[in-house]
C-alpha cells in the first residue's frame, strides 16, 4: 500500500513558496532598488516637522481635530503636501541622525545635551525644545505612542529612541555611545566627559 507522507510535502511546499515570494521575477526591480521600497515609519513625519525649516508646518499639530493617540498619516506632518517619504527619511537620517526632544528648563535634558555636546558631533544633534513650541503637548503624546518613552529628553537616533538622560549616561559609561553615533553616520570628535556626570 502507498501512502503520501504529509510532512515532507508541506516542507517542500513551504520552501517553494518562500523562494517564489523572495525571488519572483516581477519583484526583482524593487528588491534591487532597495531603498525605494523602504517602509517609512510615522516618526519620520514628526522628525520632518521639527527639522524642516518650512514655517507653515509648525502649527499642523496644534490644530484642534487631531488625535495624537491614533496613528496619523505621514501627510499630516507635512501639512497635507505629498512628499517622497523614502527620500525625506533618507535625508533626515543623514542630515539629522540625532534628534533630541528636550525641555528647556529640565535638568535631565540639560545633562543629556551637555554630554552630547562634549562628544562634538558632526552633524550636531538637532535639539528640539518641546516646551517652547505651541504643539509641545501633542509632541509629548506622539513620542509616548511611537517610542514608548514618555519623558524628556527623548533621544532619537535615526528614527529609534535610545531613551533619556540615564540611558545616555549608561551608554556613555559602557563606551557604546561612540559606536551608536558612528553607526548613525555621524562623527564624534570628542570622547564625552571623563567622569560620568
Ligand atoms: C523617492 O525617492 C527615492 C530615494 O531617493 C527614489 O529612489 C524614488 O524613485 C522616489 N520615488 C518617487 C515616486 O519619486
Amino acid at each position: 500500500m502507498y501512502r503520501v507522507r504529509k510532512g515532507p510535502v508541506i516542507a517542500v511546499a513551504l520552501v517553494v513558496g518562500f523562494l517564489f515570494f523572495y525571488f519572483s521575477p516581477w519583484d526583482v526591480s524593487s528588491s534591487v532598488m532597495g531603498t525605494q521600497s523602504r517602509k517609512v515609519e510615522e516618526i519620520y513625519g514628526l522628525l520632518h516637522l521639527v527639522t524642516s525649516d518650512v514655517p507653515e508646518t509648525e502649527h499642523v499639530l496644534s490644530g484642534p481635530q487631531l488625535d495624537p493617540t491614533q496613528k496619523l498619516d505621514l501627510q499630516v506632518y507635512a501639512a497635507g503636501s505629498e512628499l517622497n517619504w523614502t527620500k525625506q527619511a533618507n535625508h533626515i537620517d543623514k542630515a539629522h541622525p540625532i534628534v533630541v526632544f528636550s525641555k528647556s528648563y529640565c535638568p535631565y535634558s540639560k545633562r543629556a545635551k551637555a554630554l552630547l555636546k562634549s562628544y562634538d558631533i558632526t552633524p550636531p544633534p538637532k535639539i528640539i525644545e518641546v516646551d517652547l513650541r505651541d504643539d509641545g503637548n501633542v509632541i509629548k503624546q506622539l513620542l509616548t505612542r511611537m517610542t514608548g518613552h514618555s519623558t524628556f529628553p527623548n533621544i532619537i537616533v535615526q528614527g529609534k529612541t535610545i531613551g533619556g538622560s540615564d540611558n545616555l549616561m549608561a551608554l556613555h559609561a559602557s563606551k557604546e555611545l561612540r559606536t551608536i553615533i558612528e553607526n548613525a553616520g555621524a562623527k564624534p570628535r570628542g570622547d564625552g566627559p571623563e567622569v560620568v556626570l
